[in-house]
């Protein structure tokens, strides 16, 4: 590959190509019939220093329906084991020479030192800095479900951890470039400050009078907070879950989203998660087919 697009974060991408991105992931089912696979000489590596279900092996699938070989790197049997660090493990594992290597890393960017290679980067999450493949996923599910390119005039909810939370700051950028109109609520310590624009801030679910076209609940990112959280799951649930009542009020129309990993019955009950209004299980199954899409932007 002599030029590689690495994607860090969603300011990496320009409108147009976030617009094709968005057709190709409608549009590459079809890839995954062809008989000549289209990438079947190239090989992406995933190296994930923190848990994941969802995004590792959404990229995983992604690549092996579109023909990619793929080789997965495991921290536990490694030689992080004799002291070696992320970072060396890291350019060795760029020097092996895979085309895509998918990275989800505790430090935040650190990716950045990385994309002079020839190979793509790609971030799985970097810490509580960005997750874009997530973001896309996210947005994507909704204009699907909108059954419109943009998000002009939509109301949306994002409830919990903001501060924490790589997947609220990539959703953020991406769904305001779409022309969302946000509100952001969360106690004071996981508040987000500093933005302006569409963005409104909020503490308690009673100052969320309006209605809503779509809700993001988020988890508390526990493994983040150094100094304790300050709020039991029972208070979390309390103040911010979100229940059936709660979602009565945000509308008969507002959907349901959530990135996963899913803590029921803290930030939100099961009957939502599972409910009529919820697209909690088409973000999964876009997952895969947005990834595809950013796997063949990569490389092409
Ligand atoms: C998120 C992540 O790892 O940032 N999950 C995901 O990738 N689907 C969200 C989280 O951990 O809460």
């Amino acid at each position: 590959m002599d030029k590689c697009r690495s994607i860090l974060s969603i300011d990496d991408l320009r409108d147009d190509e976030i617009g094709r991105l968005f057709y190709a992931a409608r549009t590459i089912k079809t890839e995954f019939c062809a008989r000549e696979k289209k990438h079947r000489h190239a090989v992406m590596m995933t190296a994930f220093f923190e848990p994941s279900t969802r995004t590792r092996l959404s990229f995983e699938m992604a690549a092996l329906r579109l023909g990619l070989g793929v080789t997965t790197f495991v921290a536990t049997s490694s030689s992080m084991a004799k002291g070696e660090s992320v970072f060396e493990t890291l350019t060795n594992l760029i020097g092996l020479g895979p085309d895509i290597l998918v990275v989800r890393n505790l430090e935040p960017w650190m990716h950045e030192d990385l994309v002079h290679s020839n190979v793509a980067i790609i971030n799985g999450g970097d810490g509580a800095n960005e997750h874009p493949s997530q973001a896309l996923l996210d947005c994507f599910t909704l204009l699907n479900h909108f059954k419109s390119d943009n998000l002009v005039g939509k109301k949306i909810l994002i409830i919990g951890d903001l501060a924490h939370s790589r997947v609220a700051h990539s959703n953020i950028k991406l769904m305001l470039r779409l022309g969302a109109e946000l509100t952001l609520l969360a106690p004071d310590a996981f508040q987000l400050h500093g933005q302006h624009g569409n963005v409104r801030s909020c503490a308690h679910f009673d100052d969320v009078d309006d209605a809503y076209d779509a809700v993001m609940c988020l988890r508390m990112q526990k493994e983040r907070m150094a100094q304790g959280f300050g709020i039991t799951d029972e208070d979390y649930r309390a103040r911010y879950g979100l229940h059936r009542a709660r979602l009565l009020r945000l509308g008969k129309n507002c959907v349901v989203l959530h990135p996963g990993p899913m803590n029921l019955f803290v930030e939100i009950e099961r009957d939502v998660a599972y409910g009529p209004q919820s697209l909690i299980a088409e973000q999964v199954k876009n997952g895969v087919l947005m990834r595809a899409a950013l796997i063949d932007h990569c490389l092409s």
